[in-house]
């Protein structure tokens, strides 16, 4: 039984290299997000405005527990569904975690131009997203840091580069 978790910021390509390696693997693939929007029939945007930050932060845990329990599958998380409550404990035991590690200036550039569906991202000037990625990066990092593998996703701009990824990545979650 596979079960591999992606994990990373936002923009890291967690979903991209999620639904890739699912294909390439023949894994089911399940992204947190659609999953809870899905359910709700709401945005996370929408979410995050009509509940606040804390009660999403419950429902995403709920939600992840769930789809955790799924087999033969790969899940993309929200960037922040590691940092909260035991996520990424409980993650780490019930399958393979990756953490796609991406630098702060990639970061930057897919965000700049993906900020409108982001709750955390959305109005913020060029120079507010650099504070925020440099600021949330640092708090976020030793959360990252607790997976089993890491994997640079810097480089996922062109199909070559995306195949080259998943194939990588697959090495990777067999060792
Ligand atoms: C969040 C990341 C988003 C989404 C929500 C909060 C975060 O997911 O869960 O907007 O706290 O980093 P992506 O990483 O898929 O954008």
């Amino acid at each position: 039984m596979k079960r591999i978790f992606l994990v990373g910021f936002m923009g890291a390509g967690k979903t991209t290299l999620g639904r890739a390696l699912a294909k390439a693997t023949g894994l089911s693939f399940i992204d947190l997000d659609i999953h809870i929007e899905d359910r709700f029939h709401k945005s996370v945007r929408q979410l995050f405005e009509e509940l606040g930050e804390s009660a999403f932060r419950e429902l995403e845990r709920q939600n992840l527990l769930e789809v955790a329990e799924f087999e033969n599958i790969i899940i993309s998380t929200g960037g922040g569904t590691p940092c909260f409550f035991d996520n990424m404990e409980q993650m780490n035991q019930l399958g393979k975690t990756v953490f796609l590690d991406v630098s702060h200036a990639v970061l930057f550039n897919r965000l700049s131009v993906a900020k409108f569906n982001r709750p955390l991202l959305v109005n913020k000037t060029d120079e507010e997203l650099h504070t925020f990625i440099y600021e949330s990066l640092s708090l976020r990092l030793p959360y990252y840091q607790k997976a089993h593998f890491i994997f640079c996703a810097d480089a996922l701009e062109s199909i070559t580069q995306l195949n080259d990824s998943v194939e990588e990545i697959r090495v990777l979650i067999q060792a």
